[in-house]
């Protein structure tokens, strides 16, 4: 690999080293939910569903979001626009891999941002260079250089990262970031792309990088850490007690394979350890917990209960020793308040009397807004739910609204459901969808209970081939009267999709969630159409690179 160095340091060396980036006491908060995130096996979120999580992430206060890798698909690109156009506090970012036509489209999506930023990435392990790029180091650096250079004519704050550094050679990897500064990166992100560094080995080699990259405080030291031996967060805030002041991380640590690095835990080690850190990030921690589950009902992914920060016991204390302690002084076994991650005290908000005024307020304070149309429309389902059920909770609030963010994207609408079932019968289903033309389409079939019956019907109707691999039906609140939610992920030609859906009826809800899963892939279907040469649907992200 050594002799492999075919540059010498020399050639790229520079005189600036006075930038104060690492000296900073905030560190800057990168949320790469919308992009690393949803590249994890299984989440297809529409763009109103991106928005929504966005403009949850502005009020968390985070300093950068990445909305997407516009070349990669035109459901990306229309997200990074649409958020870029929407969302004006926040730094908004756009991936580019290194080729012209990703950096021009990264930089048509993001044009109209207050803020906009281009995010570009390359290789820089000679075991991806050699297998996935097949270049040599020198041509790397080359193509990274002129590329950040590409994106610095069309907006000052361009990032670069070296895909896979934790693997790369140090001497190579100083040359490189060198190289990208002096062409214009004022963000240069250190990625564990494979999750594989261990925490000692990171720390030092982000001290390597402050020390033997000459020009390395023009810029601002980020750190990129994947999950796969779960030190994501580990690596990352050794980084930062090192120097790094920026972290990319992503809400329930949600990412390719493994995950990222828990956005919610790195901000709330530093601001619980502040004493080991001394450092601030502008999070509003107050939101973590309510973005937790925004992100955990839009994506499908569940939070595990154990799940430190925003899981279902993260803050309950079982043992009778313990139980004993928080009475007398809650200090004893808790070491933040719950209140301080945004825990509701007590979530129930509405009832049968409650207006719409009152319901939008309410539909704000989670982070969600509507347009008047579907304002109007999830209006009526509160009133219709508020007959059925007495006590309204905000996890009620939160399936119906996704209802009907679902329905803003559906190709072919389920319109009526209709099952006979029980101990002994036959299990039957009448099902009647709404195609894309507004054509009524019905039919009937047989199945093994009902659920089976409806997804017979719905296949003799819309005639794709899939399977399911995932049905998990949930309870969403305490109580007979609760709605159930239904995640399911069909299989089709290599690629999983999510559908989700609630009703107080669990095969209505069974129903929805197909029909959200099938339209998910219509729509992708019909995106890779459109997108032809540019986008090829079977290459992920880090075999465009
Ligand atoms: O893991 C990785 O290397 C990435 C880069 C694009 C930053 O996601
Ligand atoms: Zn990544």
């Amino acid at each position: 690999m050594d002799e492999e160095v075919d540059i010498t340091k020399d050639d790229y060396a520079s005189s600036d080293v006075h930038s104060t980036a690492a000296a900073s006491d905030t560190v800057l908060i990168f949320d790469t939910s919308l992009r690393d995130g949803e590249q994890a096996a299984g989440t297809s979120l529409t763009s109103g569903e991106k928005l929504s999580i966005a403009r949850q992430l502005d009020r968390l206060g985070i300093d950068i979001i990445e909305a997407g890798f516009p070349v990669s698909s035109p459901g990306d690109f229309e997200a990074v626009q649409l958020i870029a156009r929407e969302v004006r506090r926040p730094i908004i970012c756009g991936l580019a891999h290194c080729r012209p036509a990703a950096i021009d489209r990264a930089w048509e999506a993001l044009q109209d941002a207050a803020r906009p930023r281009i995010h570009v990435f390359l290789s820089a392990s000679d075991i991806q260079l050699a297998h996935m790029l097949k270049k040599s180091r020198l041509e790397a650096l080359e193509m990274a250089r002129e590329m950040v250079a590409r994106a610095k004519s069309y907006t000052h704050d361009v990032e670069f990262s070296p895909m896979d550094a934790t693997r790369a050679e140090p001497d190579f990897l100083y040359l490189l970031l060198e190289a990208v500064i002096d062409a214009g990166a004022v963000t240069v992100n250190i990625a564990d792309t494979v999750g594989y560094s261990m925490v000692h080995d990171f720390g030092n080699l982000l001290e390597g990088i402050l020390s033997d990259v000459p020009n390395i405080r023009q810029a601002c030291l980020s750190v990129h850490c994947h999950d796969d031996l779960g030190l994501a967060v580990a690596n990352s805030l050794e980084a930062v007690r090192r120097g790094a002041r920026q972290v990319e991380c992503t809400i329930n640590g949600i990412g390719e394979r493994a995950g990222n690095a828990a956005l919610e835990e790195v901000v709330m080690a530093l601001h619980t350890r502040r004493d080991v850190f001394g450092l601030r990030t502008n999070v509003d921690t107050t939101q973590l917990y309510k973005t937790s589950r925004i992100v955990s009902d839009l994506t499908g992914f569940v939070v595990q209960s154990n799940k430190a920060i925003v899981g279902a016991n993260a803050f309950r204390h079982q043992s009778g020793i313990h139980q004993d302690g928080m009475v007398k002084e809650s200090t004893t076994y808790e070491i933040m308040d719950p209140r301080s991650v945004g825990i509701p005290a007590s979530s129930l908000v509405l009832g049968k009397l409650s207006g719409k005024h009152a319901f939008r307020e309410r539909l704000a304070e989670l982070g969600f807004s509507l347009s008047d149309e579907a304002l109007a429309h999830a209006f009526r389902a509160f009133k219709d739910l508020a007959d059925k059920k007495r006590e309204i909770a905000d996890r009620d609030l939160v399936s119906l609204v996704g209802e009907e963010l679902r329905q803003e994207t559906q190709v072919y609408k389920l319109d009526h459901v209709d099952v006979s079932c029980g101990d002994h019968s036959l299990h039957s289903a009448a099902v009647r969808l709404i195609g894309p033309d507004g054509q009524a389409l019905e039919d009937a079939a047989l199945g093994t209970g009902p659920v089976d019956a409806v997804y017979q019907v719905i296949n003799r109707i819309i005639g794709i081939p899939n399977s399911l691999v995932e049905f998990t039906i949930n309870a969403n609140t305490e109580g007979f009267d609760a709605i159930g939610e239904v995640l399911i992920r069909i299989e089709s030609e290599g690629r999983l999709y999510t559908g989700r859906g609630a009703s107080t009826d669990i095969v209505v809800a069974s129903a929805k969630a197909y029909m959200n899963a099938l339209n998910r892939l219509i729509i992708f279907h019909r995106g890779a159409a459109e997108q032809g040469a540019l986008y090829n649907a079977t290459q992920g992200i880090h075999e465009a690179a």
